[in-house]
């Protein structure tokens, strides 16, 4: 019998209980071990719960528990669940947990403090819910030096984006659905202003090349921005807009790191991920391009994350995994306007034609765009690729002739 013991009984704790429970069998087997929840930590009372006589409210009760070995943590925030898994970690209990704010923030210095006390710090459901990508890009992929990772990373934007495109419903009204089927952040501005995203792709490229990077470091925009008449005029380019997020590494050693909207061409794989599916594309330099795909959010697909992560610790009790990354350093990722891209602009003008030849003089071979849904009076195109800080240079150039109203980043 193997005791463990889960924080908190929210949206993915509750479904670590339901994903042990209704597997407990096939679990044991894969573990070689019966998997037995000791404690559930919760500051609210649960009843009327099979399992009521779990709960308990003292963090104090599993930390001196020497019958404890594996702990999930599954409570969100970075508050107390910092403090809660590293005095599990010096206690020299494994932590398994899906709290991608505290990998993202801690995660270099917790896998350091599991490191120092052969213990497992596993977090495959931080990223992707219920898509393994941490254990294939660590394991799998380890012969590779990987040069890109980019991906839809959160399920809620997605899901939003897909019911602006595909049925016009309103943002709002999206968000709403979102949230009733348990897809959104209690805090819903950790989704639509990108912020859950950043977290995962800081987790990806800190695994993916080896130092931490802060979300501090991130240059990070939501989806909030976003209106119908964008909608459209990707439509009218041939794309749709996703919230991306991508690290790529530069020759020099840093990374040009960033979440924004982006306009993907329909012929992208990431064009036809939808809903709250996630898509992480991993390039490779021996595999080439990688793609996982995936419910990235939900209740069920992220407990199975976690309880897999389970079975692991149970499985190497004594024999640490190999996830590990160095510290960053403060320009390890460069200010995100030091990047490369094709942009969309689109822009206010009293007068089009003027307009659009100098736009053409200024930037050579730009694509117009145009749709019935663009209001009068504007003018938007795609540049060429170049570097950001240059685009926005010559944009500024135009000031007299142009108001820029909105810039997004096309993905390549
Ligand atoms: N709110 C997150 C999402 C949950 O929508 O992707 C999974 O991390």
């Amino acid at each position: 019998m193997f005791n463990i013991a889960i924080m908190g009984h929210g949206t993915v704790g509750s479904g670590v209980v339901e994903v042990l429970t209704k597997n407990h069998a096939g679990i044991a087997a894969k573990a070689a071990n019966e998997i037995n929840i000791k404690y559930i930590l919760d500051i609210r009372d649960f009843p009327d719960l099979p399992y009521s006589d779990k709960f308990i409210k003292d963090f104090d009760i599993i930390l001196n528990d020497p019958d404890v070995q594996v702990v999930v943590e599954v409570m969100g925030g970075l508050n107390p669940a910092y403090d809660f898994v590293k005095k599990c970690l010096l206690a020299g209990k494994s932590v398994v947990t899906s709290n991608k704010e505290l990998v993202a923030a801690k995660g270099g210095e917790l896998l350091e403090i599991a490191k120092e006390n052969n213990l497992n710090f596993l977090f495959e459901a931080s990223v992707g819910g219920g898509i393994p990508i941490i254990r294939p890009m660590s394991q799998c992929l380890a012969a590779n030096e990987i040069i890109e990772i980019l991906g839809i990373l959160n399920g809620t934007t997605n899901f939003i984006l897909t019911k602006m495109i595909d049925e016009g419903m309103s943002f709002d009204d999206a968000l709403v659905l979102a949230k009733q089927l348990g897809y959104a952040e209690a805090d819903p501005s950790a989704d639509v202003e990108g912020k859950d995203a950043c977290r995962k792709i800081c987790i990806l490229a800190s695994l993916a090349f080896g130092r931490h990077v802060y979300p501090s470091q991130v240059a990070t925009e939501g989806i909030t921005k976003i209106t119908s008449v964008d909608v459209a005029y990707a439509a009218a380019w041939g794309g749709v807009i996703k919230l991306i997020g991508k690290a790529v590494k530069l020759e020099d050693g840093k990374l040009d790191c960033c979440v924004a909207p982006m306009l993907v061409k329909n012929d992208n794989q990431l064009s036809s991920v939808t809903d709250v599916f996630n898509a992480i594309v991993v390039r490779g330099d021996a595999t080439g391009d990688v793609m996982f795909y995936g419910k990235g959010a939900g209740k069920l697909p992220t407990a199975s994350a976690v309880v897999a992560d389970v079975i692991d610790c149970v499985k190497h009790v004594s024999a640490r995994k190999y996830l590990f990354w160095d510290e960053g350093y403060t320009d390890y990722v460069i200010d995100s306007d030091q990047g490369e891209a094709a942009m969309y602009v689109r822009c206010k003008t009293a007068d089009s034609a003027e307009a659009a030849t100098v736009i053409r003089d200024t930037f050579g071979n730009v694509e117009f765009l145009f749709c019935k849904e663009a209001p009068a009076h504007e003018i938007t195109f795609i540049t060429p690729k170049g570097k950001i800080s240059e685009i926005n240079k010559k944009l500024k150039s135009l000031g007299a002739l142009l108001e820029v109203i909105k810039t997004m980043r096309i993905c390549e």
